[in-house]
C-alpha cells in the first residue's frame, strides 16, 4: 500500500518521541512491502517561531491532502504568556476543527508490567480495557470567549448534530467490543448536558437496541474510573470532561508516556498522538518515554490506513518490549525491573528488535 503520512514533531520532546515514532512506521512499511511518504511540517510553538502562526496554512493544507497525521505534541513555557496573543495550543485545536476530527478515541489496556506502577492497586486493574471516545471540536474549547477589566467567560454550546456523530462513532466501536456505553455528563447542572443525555438516550434507542447504555455524571465518574474501571467498556463524552478523565485514566496504564490516541472524522484522515504533553522540562534529554507515539502509530495503521495486522504487530511488539525490561524513566524509576531505564531512542529500538524478529528469522531460516 502507499499512503502519504504527516508528520508534525511540534515542541518539547514532540520531536523525540515522533522520531521514535517515525522508524517504527517505516519499519512496518520494510517489514509488510508498504510505501509511506513521510513529510514534516511545522505546528506549535515550533511555528509561532517560524511563522507566527501555530498552524500555518501550508501545514493544514498538507494535512488536508494527506492519508493520515503524525503528531508529538505541542507547547511549552516559552509560549505560555497569558498575555500572548498566539499560542501552540491553538494550532491543534484549529487542526483538529480544521480536518473536522470530532472522535477522539484514547484506548487504555494497562500492560502487566506497567500495573506495579500505578498508583492503583493491582487487583483493580487486571482485565481494564476502556475505550474513551471524547468529542473533540464542540463545547467549551471552541465557544465564544470574552474577556472584560473584571471578569471572562468562555461559552459552552453543543448542538444536536455533533452529538448525535460521536455517539453513533462510539456506540460503532462498542459493538466491535462488549456492548457496553456509559455517557458521561452533568445533566444535573448543564444544560448542554441535558441535551447531551437526550440525544445519547435516542441515538441508542433507535439505532443501537443491542447495546447497553449507562448514563454517568461526571463527578461520579471520576471516582468510578479508579475505584472499579473493570466494569467499564465504552466511555463517551464531552471535549472538557474527556479532556480531564482520560489524563486520570492514564495512570490507570501506569503512565501517561504509554497512552495513544487517535482523532478521527467522516473521512479515513485522522491525526495521531500521544497523549501527553510536550513536557519541557524533560525535552532534548533522550528520557521520555516514546510509546504513546509508538502505540499512536498502530492506531494511524489501524484507523486510517486499515492495516490491522499490522496495527497488532506495533502493539505486540510494544507490549514484548515492556515485557522484557525495556523501561524509560517514567516506568523505571518505579522500581519495576530493577534494571536501570532506558533512554527514548533505545526503548524505540527495543521495539524495532521484536517488530523485526519473525521477519528476521525467516530471513535466517531461508
Ligand atoms: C490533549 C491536550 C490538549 C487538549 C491541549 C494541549 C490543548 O491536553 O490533547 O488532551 O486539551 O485537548
Ligand atoms: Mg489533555
Amino acid at each position: 500500500m502507499r499512503a502519504d503520512i504527516v508528520v508534525l514533531p511540534g515542541d518539547g520532546i514532540g520531536p523525540e518521541v515522533t522520531r521514535a515514532a517515525t522508524r517504527v512506521l517505516q519499519a512496518v512499511a520494510d517489514r509488510y512491502g508498504h510505501h509511506f511518504t513521510l513529510s514534516t511540517h511545522l505546528i506549535g510553538g515550533a511555528a509561532i517561531d517560524a511563522t507566527g502562526d501555530p498552524l500555518p496554512p501550508a501545514t493544514l493544507a498538507a494535512c488536508r491532502a494527506a492519508d493520515a497525521v503524525l503528531l508529538g505534541a505541542v507547547g511549552g513555557p516559552r509560549w505560555s504568556d497569558p498575555q500572548a496573543k498566539v499560542r501552540p495550543e491553538q494550532g491543534l485545536l484549529a487542526l483538529r476543527k480544521g480536518l473536522n476530527l470530532y472522535a477522539n478515541l484514547r484506548p487504555v489496556q494497562p500492560h502487566p508490567v506497567a500495573l506495579r506502577a500505578s498508583p492503583i492497586k493491582p487487583h483493580l486493574l487486571a482485565g481494564v480495557d476502556l475505550m474513551v471516545v471524547r468529542e473533540l471540536t464542540g463545547g467549551i474549547y471552541f465557544g465564544d470567549k470574552q474577556r472584560s477589566a473584571d471578569g471572562a467567560s468562555d461559552l459552552c454550546g453543543y448542538t444536536v448534530v455533533e452529538i448525535e456523530r460521536v455517539m453513533r462513532r462510539a456506540c460503532e466501536l462498542a459493538r466491535k467490543r462488549r456492548r457496553h456505553v456509559v455517557s458521561v455528563d452533568k445533566a444535573n447542572v448543564l444544560e448542554t448536558s441535558r441535551l447531551w443525555r437526550e440525544v445519547a438516550t435516542r441515538v441508542v434507542a433507535e439505532e443501537f437496541p443491542d447495546i447497553e447504555l449507562e448514563h454517568q455524571l461526571v463527578d461520579s465518574m471520576a471516582m468510578h474510573l479508579l475505584a472499579r474501571p473493570r466494569d467499564y467498556d465504552v466511555i463517551v463524552t464531552e471535549n472538557m470532561f474527556g479532556d480531564i478523565l482520560t489524563d486520570e485514566a492514564s495512570m490507570l496504564a501506569g503512565s501517561l508516556g504509554l497512552l495513544p490516541s487517535a482523532s478521527i472524522g467522516e473521512g479515513r484522515n485522522g491525526v495521531y498522538e500521544p497523549i501527553h504533553g510536550s513536557a519541557p522540562d524533560i525535552a532534548g534529554r533522550d528520557i521520555a518515554n516514546p510509546c504513546g507515539a509508538i502505540l499512536s502509530v498502530a492506531l494511524l495503521l489501524r484507523h486510517s490506513l486499515q492495516l490491522e495486522e499490522e496495527a497488532v504487530a506495533v502493539e505486540q511488539a510494544v507490549a514484548q518490549a515492556l515485557d522484557e525490561g525495556a523501561l524509560t524513566a517514567d516506568l523505571a524509576g518505579a522500581g519495576l525491573s530493577g534494571q536501570p531505564a532506558i533512554g527514548t531512542d533505545a526503548t524505540a529500538r527495543a521495539v524495532l528488535d521484536r517488530l523485526c524478529a519473525p521477519l528476521c528469522a525467516v530471513q535466517l531460516r531461508d
